[in-house]
C-alpha cells in the first residue's frame, strides 16, 4: 500500500492588519527668540547669508531654568487628556543633549507629568536620530501587543548648542515635540515600509564633558545628502514606488536649506538616470509632481525657520508645520500652497530621518480621516507669535547663563518664566531639581 502525504493545511486565518501610528502630536519651544538678521549685523556677516544661504529667520533660546527635560513636559503636557494610565506603557525619550550620562531624562518628564508608575521609561541616543528610534520602537511595541491597545509616549527633545560666533551658530535652537503613539490613530498611521543604513562616520558628535556640539560642517551636510539618495533609492526599489507616490515629503532638518538641497539631489539624479538609461520608469518625476513637492517642502519648513535646529525633534517639527499650516488661510483671500488641492486622508507623507554619526532611515506615512481636527494649530501658531524677541546682548547673556557642565551648584534665574510649567530650579551636591508650577 502506498503510503499518501496526508499532512494537512492549516485554513488561512486572515487577521486584519491593524493600524499603528501618531494619534496625537504637539512641540513646545521657549518664550524667546532671536532674530537672525540682528546675530548677523552683530556677526559681521550679510544677512542674506543666514536669511537665504543658510534659510533661518529666527532661533528659540532658552533662559537657563529650561532644558530637554521640562521642554519634553512642555510638549507632552496637551496630550495629558488623551493618555489612559491603564494603557500607557513605555514613555521614551530621544535626545542628544541629555542631562545625565546615567539616568534616562524620561523620568524626571514621568515626574513632572505625574504619569503612571506602571510604564517604562527610557532615553535613546543617536544624534538627531534618537527620536525616530523612539518612535520605531513605539510602533514596533503597539503591533506587538495590538489586543491590548496600549499607548506609547515618545518625546523628542533637544536644545542645539554650538557656542557664541562659531560657524553653527546660526544653526541653533530649542524644542521638543511629543508624539503619542496607539492602535487607531487620530493623525497619522506608520507605514512598515522604512529603510534604514548606519555607518560609523565622524561628521558632528559632543563629548561628554560639554555641551556644545562639534561638526565638521560642509562632511555633516554632504554625508546627510548621500544617506538621503541612498536610502530613497532603495526604498524605492524595496517599495516599488517613486516621488509622485507622495502627497509630501518631510525632512531633518538642521537648517532649511538642508533638506532641499537633498531633495533636489536626488531629483537631480532621478532625471539623469531616466534621461541616460531610460531603465527607470518615465514618469518616475512628473513636473506636477516636482512642483507639488517642492511646495509642500517649503510648507514643512516654515516652524524651523523659526525655531532652528531642535535635532531629534526637527523632522516631526517639519511634519507639524506641513500637516498645520497647508492649506491654511494666509491674508483672507490665498492659502498655503492654494495651488495644490489641501492635503487628505489617504495622503502618503515621505519622512527622511539623519542622525550624525550616522543613522539614515527613509519611511512612510498616511494620513487618517479627520486628522486636521487632532492637531494642535492654533496653540502652535499662539506659541511661535507670542515669542519675545531677545536682543543679540540678551540671547548672548541667555545662552551663557545655563547650567554648568560641572560639579557646582546652580540655582536658575526666577525671571524670563512667563508662560512655561515646569522648572529647573536649580542643582545642588550635583542632584537637578525640577518643579511644576
Ligand atoms: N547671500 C546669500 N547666500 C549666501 C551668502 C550671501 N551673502 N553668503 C553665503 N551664502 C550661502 C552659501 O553660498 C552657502 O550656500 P550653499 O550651501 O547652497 O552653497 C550657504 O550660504 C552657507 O554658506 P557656507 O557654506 O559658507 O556657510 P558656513 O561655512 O558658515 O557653514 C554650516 C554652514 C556648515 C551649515 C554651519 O552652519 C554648520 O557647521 N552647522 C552645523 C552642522 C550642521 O548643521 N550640519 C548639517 C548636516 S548634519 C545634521 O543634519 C545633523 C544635525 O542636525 C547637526
Amino acid at each position: 500500500m502506498s503510503t499518501k502525504n496526508t499532512e494537512t493545511i492549516a485554513p488561512q486565518t486572515t487577521t486584519p492588519q491593524t493600524t499603528v501610528g501618531i494619534d496625537r502630536i504637539s512641540f513646545a519651544t521657549p518664550h524667546y527668540y532671536l532674530n537672525l538678521t540682528d546675530l548677523a549685523n552683530a556677526r559681521g556677516i550679510d544677512p542674506n547669508k543666514f536669511t537665504i544661504g543658510i534659510g533661518q529667520s529666527e532661533q528659540s533660546v532658552p533662559p537657563n531654568h529650561q532644558d530637554i527635560v521640562t521642554l519634553a513636559a512642555e510638549a507632552a503636557h496637551p496630550l495629558l487628556p488623551h493618555i489612559d494610565s491603564n494603557r500607557l506603557k513605555m514613555l521614551i525619550v530621544g535626545t542628544e543633549s541629555g542631562v545625565d550620562a546615567s539616568k534616562s531624562s524620561a523620568l524626571y518628564v514621568q515626574n513632572l507629568l505625574k504619569l503612571t508608575p506602571w510604564v517604562r521609561c527610557i532615553e535613546v541616543k543617536e544624534a538627531c536620530y534618537g527620536g525616530t528610534a523612539a518612535l520605531m520602537m513605539a510602533c514596533d511595541y503597539v503591533r506587538a501587543h495590538a489586543e491590548k491597545d496600549p499607548q506609547v509616549l515618545v518625546i523628542a527633545a533637544d536644545i542645539a548648542r554650538y557656542g557664541l560666533a562659531t560657524p553653527g551658530e546660526v544653526t541653533q535652537g530649542a524644542g521638543a515635540v511629543a508624539m503619542l503613539v496607539s492602535t487607531n490613530p487620530h493623525v497619522l498611521k506608520i507605514n512598515d515600509d522604512s529603510v534604514v543604513k548606519s555607518a560609523d562616520i565622524q561628521d558632528f558628535w559632543r563629548p561628554v564633558y560639554q555641551d556644545t556640539a562639534l561638526a565638521r560642517g560642509k562632511f555633516s551636510t554632504e554625508q546627510y545628502i548621500q544617506f538621503f539618495c541612498d536610502v530613497w533609492q532603495k526604498y524605492c526599489a524595496q517599495n516599488n514606488c517613486n516621488f509622485n507616490d507622495f502627497a509630501g515629503l518631510c525632512f531633518h532638518l538642521p537648517y532649511t536649506k538642508m533638506g532641499l538641497k537633498a531633495l533636489k539631489a536626488a531629483m537631480d539624479s532621478c532625471d539623469n538616470t531616466c534621461n541616460a538609461t531610460n531603465t527607470c520608469n518615465a514618469t518616475n518625476l512628473s513636473e506636477s509632481s516636482r512642483k507639488c513637492l517642492l511646495s509642500r517642502y517649503e510648507t514643512s519648513t516654515k516652524y524651523s525657520r523659526r525655531v532652528g535646529n531642535i535635532y531629534t525633534g526637527s523632522l516631526y517639527l517639519g511634519l507639524l508645520s506641513l500637516l498645520e499650516l497647508d492649506g491654511l488661510e494666509l491674508d483672507g483671500c490665498t492659502h498655503e500652497n492654494s495651488e495644490l488641492p489641501p492635503l487628505k486622508s489617504g495622503d502618503k507623507i515621505g519622512l527622511f530621518s539623519y542622525g550624525s554619526g550616522a543613522v539614515g532611515e527613509f519611511f512612510s506615512a498616511t494620513l487618517v480621516p479627520g486628522f486636521k481636527e487632532a492637531l494642535f494649530a492654533r496653540e502652535h501658531a499662539d506659541m511661535l507669535d507670542s515669542r519675545v524677541r531677545l536682543s543679540v546682548a540678551d540671547y548672548e547673556a541667555m545662552f551663557s547663563s545655563v547650567a554648568p557642565y560641572a560639579p557646582e551648584d546652580f540655582v536658575s534665574d526666577t525671571s524670563h518664566r512667563e508662560r512655561a510649567h515646569f522648572f529647573l530650579d536649580g542643582i545642588s551636591s550635583q542632584e537637578r531639581h525640577y518643579r511644576s508650577n
